[in-house]
């Protein structure tokens, strides 16, 4: 086992944070259901409505207009389904881009088979999309226009209120996965002119399994889960109050905490990305330069192969990540870098470094340290 132990892949999940913990625990024995009228239940509900408030604060919305979901991958798939319900002959286009996570991806291609044209826009070598094709795509037929405001795997942060304002022109519904921003920017639904917003707790130092999504008061929501009539027949299912109420935690520190993180991970981010370029010759950072997330590192060491890089790194005690985390294991290099235009060689040996609270300076500079000989040390071996 090595003798030190960094996990630097915060962009796939976060540990809880020590008050979401503590919040999780105390609560252990909140077993009322949420919907219940007898006072248990009228308990439980208190609280869970608390967490809506607290998650409403971290967009600048209103309580109203959060729906608990399981996770990022079902607020999406609520908002594409949604979609398919409202479609008709006169909007039935949707606008997305090729760098969105899977589980956009594969509910526009799954809508497209059904007969839904689907526009996946290109995006240039920064990972950003051209307004100029965005509003030659546009038109009175588009229904829904879904665009992450900032990328998993490069972090990469769009202009998603200059999109939203082009897209109402023709008064298309609008949503952002903003599961990667939350935490790492601020957020304001207004602001950002969207319909819709999607949220996952895990990746604010919340429990898994757990998600919202923002809908504004006019945009329609077609319930995935049919039964019951919780969330006002949006989505049916007894509460999870223990996650619930763990993620109205993470949201207020998130909310509390969103410029001392960018104060704090910036410039470890911006050490490592300068040490890596100083200490290994042909390195590239893939993402924008400056329209991006603080906590993401994407970099391609040409020459090295991906999994052969992480499984060393891993052996020295450093755990990052090739690419998204539901990519792993695949053999397909990434569909992000390979729509920024990197080409294979340089998309199979690029390594995601996602910081988060608790790395330090000397974690950065033990990185800085190992990694130089490891890339040397595969790029020897190469035959490419
Ligand atoms: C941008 C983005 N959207 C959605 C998801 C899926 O969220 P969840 O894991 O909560 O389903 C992820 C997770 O990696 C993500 O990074």
């Amino acid at each position: 086992m090595p003798d030190r132990h960094i996990y630097i892949d915060y962009n796939a999940t976060t540990p809880l944070r020590d008050e979401v913990k503590a919040v999780m625990a105390a609560d252990f024995d909140l077993f009322g259901n949420a919907s219940s009228m007898h006072s248990a239940g009228r308990q439980a509900r208190a609280r869970v409505e608390e967490a809506r408030a607290a998650v409403a604060s971290l967009l600048g919305a209103s309580a109203a207009n959060i729906l608990w979901t399981s996770g990022g991958s079902e607020s999406n798939n609520t908002v594409f389904q949604t979609m398919r319900e409202i479609a008709d002959d006169k909007r039935n286009e949707i606008i997305t881009t090729n760098i969105e996570h899977p589980c956009v991806l594969n509910s526009a291609k799954f809508l497209q088979s059904i007969g839904f044209k689907v526009i996946f826009l290109p995006v240039d070598q920064y990972g950003i999309v051209d307004m100029n094709v965005f509003e030659k795509a546009l038109n009175e037929k588009t229904l829904l226009v879904s665009i992450m405001l900032a990328n998993n795997e490069i972090g990469t942060i769009q202009d998603i209120s200059g999109i939203a304002q082009r897209a109402k022109r023709f008064g298309a519904w609008i949503h952002t996965d903003a599961v990667q921003a939350a935490g790492k920017m601020p957020l304001n639904v207004d602001e950002l002119g969207v319909d819709y917003l999607t949220l996952s707790c895990h990746k604010i130092y919340g429990p898994k399994g757990v998600g919202a999504l923002y809908f504004r008061n006019n945009a329609p929501v077609v319930p995935l889960i049919r039964g019951g009539h919780q969330e006002d027949g949006r989505r049916a299912g007894t509460y999870n109050n223990g996650a619930i109420l763990g993620f109205g935690v993470a949201a207020q520190l998130a909310l509390r905490d969103v410029d001392t993180y960018k104060n704090t991970i910036t410039p470890l981010r911006n050490r490592l990305r300068e040490g890596l370029l100083a200490h290994i010759p042909d390195c590239i950072v893939n993402g924008h330069p400056h329209d991006v997330l603080p906590n993401t590192l994407n970099v391609s060491f040409p020459g090295a192969e991906g999994e052969s890089i992480l499984l060393s790194m891993d052996l020295a005690g450093i755990e990052a990540s090739t690419g998204s985390a539901c990519a792993s294991g695949s053999l397909e290099p990434s569909h992000v870098l390979m729509a920024i235009g990197a080409g294979p060689e340089r998309a199979h040996g690029s390594i995601r470094f996602s910081l988060g609270w608790g790395i330090t300076a000397a974690d950065i500079d033990y990185i800085v340290e190992t990694v130089p000989p490891i890339i040397t040390r595969l790029r020897s071996m190469s035959t490419v």
